[in-house]
This record gives C-alpha cells, sequence and structure tokens, in this order.
C-alpha cells in the first residue's frame, strides 16, 4: 500500500496540479509542497504556474488570490475553515465608510483581504513589499487597510507620507507583547530579535531586523549570528529549526499560533486532490477589479 505523501505525488503527476504552501502550515506538508513561502512568493508562483489545479495550503484570501489571478484554473482549499481573522475586520461596507470619511486619498490594502475589499482599492501589498508599494504612489497621504501596524510600520520607513490606517489587526502577532521581547533578550542577551511586522509597533521597534516570513528567514539564514528570538507564527521556527541546525531559535513565547493556518493536514491535502474540494469561485466582476489591484502591486514587486 502507498503511503499518503506517495499517493498525493502520484495524483499531482495524474492531474497536472501545484501545491502551494504557507511557511505557518503544519510542517509536514512541506514534504508534498511544490513551493513554500511568504504570501508574496506564493501569489507570484500562482501568477506564474501552468498547473490546471492549484492546492492552496494557505488561508481563504490567498486561495482566492490565486483563484483572480488564474480565472480558468481550479484553485483548491482543503479546509474552508482557513480564514483569516485579520482580513475578516473589514467588508466592503466598512471599506466603503472608511474611504468616505477620508475622500480621494490612495488606498493600500493589505493582501490579507477579502476579493471584495480589494476590489475598491487602488494596490494591494504584503508585508514584504508593504514599503516599496506605499513609495511607488508618490502621494502625501495613503489609506491602509486592514492592519494597522504593519500600516505604521511602512509609514515609519518612509519619509514624508502620512499613512491613515484602519483599525484591523492580527491577534496571533498581537500577543506578543514589548515585555515578552524585554524578557526573551534578558535570557538570550546575545541572540538577535526578529519580529513580523504585523506586531505591535512597541514590539518592532525593540527588534533587531522587521520582514515578513520570507524575510525573516533569509535574514537568519544569512546572518553570522548564532542565536535568534523569533516573533511571529510557531511554523517560521519549525522551519528554521529545520533547516539550519547550527544555529539556535528561540519562539519569543509559547504558542504564537494561527489557528486557522492549522488546519490543514497531509490527508486534507490527499482529500483535495482526490476529490478536488473545496473549490474557490469569485464573482467575474469583482474578480477583474481585484485582479487590477493585484497585478499592480505584482508589477511594482517585479
Ligand atoms: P507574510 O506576508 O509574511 O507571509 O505574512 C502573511 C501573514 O498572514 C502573516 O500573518
Ligand atoms: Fe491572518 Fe494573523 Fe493568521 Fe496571518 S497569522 S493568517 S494575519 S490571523
Amino acid at each position: 500500500m502507498d503511503n499518503v505523501i506517495d499517493k498525493i505525488n502520484r495524483l499531482k503527476e495524474e492531474k497536472n496540479a501545484v501545491i502551494l504552501a504557507h511557511c505557518y502550515q503544519n510542517i509536514e506538508i512541506d514534504e508534498v509542497a511544490d513551493f513554500v513561502g511568504d504570501s508574496l512568493y506564493l501569489s507570484q508562483q500562482a501568477a506564474k504556474t501552468d498547473a490546471d489545479i492549484i492546492v492552496f495550503a494557505g488561508v481563504f484570501f490567498m486561495a482566492q488570490t490565486a483563484k483572480i489571478l488564474n480565472p480558468s484554473k481550479k484553485v483548491l482549499l482543503p479546509r474552508m475553515e482557513s480564514g483569516c481573522l485579520m482580513a475578516d475586520m473589514i467588508n466592503y461596507e466598512q471599506l466603503l465608510e472608511f474611504k468616505s470619511q477620508h475622500p480621494n486619498i490612495p488606498t493600500v490594502c493589505y493582501i490579507n483581504s477579502t476579493a471584495e475589499v480589494k476590489s475598491e482599492c487602488d494596490i494591494c501589498c504584503t508585508s514584504s513589499n508593504a514599503v516599496k508599494i506605499v513609495k511607488s504612489l508618490n502621494a502625501e497621504e495613503i489609506l491602509f487597510l486592514p492592519d494597522t501596524y504593519l500600516g505604521k510600520w511602512a509609514e515609519k520607513q518612509v519619509e514624508g507620507v502620512k499613512v491613515t490606517t484602519y483599525p484591523g489587526y492580527c491577534p496571533t502577532h498581537l500577543r506578543i507583547k514589548a515585555e515578552d521581547v524585554i524578557e526573551a533578550r534578558n535570557l538570550y542577551p546575545k541572540a538577535k530579535v526578529l519580529a513580523h511586522p504585523e506586531c505591535h509597533q512597541s514590539v518592532t521597534a525593540l527588534a533587531d531586523y522587521v520582514g515578513s516570513t520570507t524575510g525573516i528567514m533569509k535574514y537568519a539564514t544569512e546572518s553570522s549570528d548564532k542565536q535568534f528570538i523569533i516573533a511571529t507564527e510557531k511554523g517560521v521556527v519549525d522551519r528554521l529549526k529545520r533547516d539550519l541546525k547550527d544555529k539556535e531559535f528561540i519562539l519569543i513565547k509559547d504558542n504564537i499560533i494561527c489557528p486557522n493556518m492549522k488546519w490543514h493536514t497531509i490527508e486534507d491535502i490527499y482529500n483535495a486532490l482526490a476529490y478536488e474540494q473545496y473549490e474557490i469561485t469569485v464573482d467575474k466582476n469583482i474578480a477583474q477589479k481585484a485582479l487590477v489591484c493585484i497585478d499592480r502591486m505584482l508589477e511594482v514587486s517585479k
């Protein structure tokens, strides 16, 4: 009897499918994934794949973005429960209300948002390119949503731009407090602190490096330092420990886990491929408008 990994690999070949996995996923999914990385990397892979089926081991907005980029392909999310709590903090009506309070200002949406929200924004961004995207607009003021902390962090990196943010946030990253950084530094005085920009500004202000999930992994790989305190979701620490055995990685505090990212199991990936479930669909008009917002980001990020 073949094991589940062999079965998945056979189905991938038979059906010309590709598996994209975010680096917060359960680590065993990497064994069957074709590409593992941050939101930007995965959307770039989704934009250029030749596969007929895309299985997205990530959260709903990631699979939805892949579908918008590939309207004629089948995009599958193995567990429909995998939503993003931050993306759900702003809906279409709330966006229109926010925009009406600040008329005629360019609007940047974090990729962690729904297709409806993207359809009414000027350009999208991820945590790895937020600064570049804000700069690309050449505006004195921009609106940024839904993540207030990423927006405020980007504002600090770009001189002369006022960033007005929507009050959304990531509950997982907000569990990390400045006291946790201070405590971890006391315990590991030689360690470098690497933080995700979704963290509160009191946390990013204390970090040695702030970047996306892939940015954090690249920094740790290239650094000559040997010990790192990681202020983001545990999946990043799991992968760093697996890949860089000569270095030490400490999760800043216990249970920095995004429960929604952890739904997918290897068995769910198998079921997704075998039964072609659960298929993501996006209304055509919304998808066309959202595509403009996503394509602008991909163009700036080339
Ligand atoms: P990245 O863009 O770093 O992959 O982050 C996505 C995300 O949801 C972080 O919480
Ligand atoms: Fe959304 Fe936060 Fe989970 Fe990222 S970690 S998917 S922002 S809830």
